[in-house]
């Protein structure tokens, strides 16, 4: 199932995008561009990282604010 469709990215991607590091939607944006046109699929990354995909979540655990990248790429759409 596409995640983004604007770059056909699929959920498999993200995920394999995540276990080799990606652990914001910005580092997924950097990895594969979902993300960077229309923004739309931003949640649906931020949800996939947020179930565990990224084995260094650490910094979301200890409350630091994730969505800080997310909000960037919402003001850049
Ligand atoms: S669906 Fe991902 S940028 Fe548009």
């Amino acid at each position: 199932m596409y995640i983004c469709s604007c770059f056909g990215i699929t959920e498999q991607q993200v995920k394999k995008h995540a276990a080799d590091g990606a652990c914001t939607p910005r580092q997924i944006a950097s990895a594969c561009k979902a993300g960077t046109d229309c923004g739309s699929c931003v949640r649906r990354i931020q949800a996939i990282l947020g179930r565990g995909a990224c084995p260094r979540r650490e910094p979301a655990d200890q409350g630091q604010p994730v969505f800080s990248d997310f909000e960037e790429l919402e003001e850049a759409a």
